[in-house]
């Protein structure tokens, strides 16, 4: 794996480079002594099956770039753009300018983003502990968690109140974790926020125990927001 990656990092252009690190982290699970079927990461003590790792690798690579010429044929007729940001702060796109947003925000507290993508995070060179600190969510388990949640959420309601254009609608996908014992009606909450940050609320759809594997959260909800 060291001579795929140190290949793939020495490339220089950014996009092909970004490409393959994609099929690279694809691979990783199953090459690796992992356990698969966990979203953590589970050490096995029987060693990494280490076969066809390369075959593999470009298996994997064709599958993308297959897809991905599926889907630029799919979107020839459209002006697709996808931007990499930090949802609150979009500084990068103007204000009254979006006609639908939809999003997904992290599950507060129930779901470890960084726990379970922590083989590609460092193979791919990242900072665990930076990410941890800075993504909304991070650091799940600590007593400021919903604290640091709401300051962050509340942050991106701005923005999405900022960039949506007028009488037009935000979708709002949110989950009721359970954090140190105590359930927190996240839909009753962010509804809130959204309505402080100027939204006028339309509907809540319930969508059930998505999520009840995850054991922390019973419900998941779909917030319909509309700016005036
Ligand atoms: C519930 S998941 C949504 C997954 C998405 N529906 C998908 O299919 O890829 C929440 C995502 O928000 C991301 N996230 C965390 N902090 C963020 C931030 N400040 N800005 C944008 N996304 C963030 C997490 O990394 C995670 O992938």
């Amino acid at each position: 794996m060291h001579l795929i990656i140190n290949n793939i990092n020495a490339i220089n252009d950014p996009y092909a480079k970004d490409f393959l690190k994609v099929a690279f982290s694809s691979l990783l699970r199953s090459v690796s002594n992992s356990k698969s079927g966990f979203g953590n990461l589970m050490i096995n003590k029987q060693p990494a099956p280490k076969e066809r790792i390369f075959e593999r690798f470009s298996l994997a690579t064709a599958r993308m770039l297959r897809n991905a010429n599926d889907f630029s044929k799919a979107a020839s007729n459209s002006d697709v753009k996808v931007l990499n940001g930090d949802s609150r702060n979009i500084s990068f796109i103007e204000d009254n300018s979006v006609d639908l947003i939809c999003t997904h925000p992290p599950y507060m507290a129930a779901v470890p983003y960084v726990e379970y993508q922590r083989l590609s995070l460092w193979w791919l060179g990242y900072d665990l502990s930076y990410l941890e600190d800075n993504m909304i969510g991070g650091r799940r388990s600590r007593p400021d968690t919903p604290q640091r949640f709401f300051r962050d959420m509340n942050r991106a309601l701005l923005e999405m109140k900022r960039v949506l254009r007028n009488k037009k609608y935000c979708c709002i996908t949110i989950g009721n974790p359970t954090h140190r014992g105590k359930m927190w009606e996240l839909n009753q909450i962010i509804k809130r926020y959204a309505v402080d940050a100027g939204f006028t609320f339309i509907k809540e759809i319930r969508r059930g125990k998505y999520h009840s594997t995850m054991g922390k959260m019973k419900e998941e909800f779909v917030l319909i927001l509309r700016k005036e």
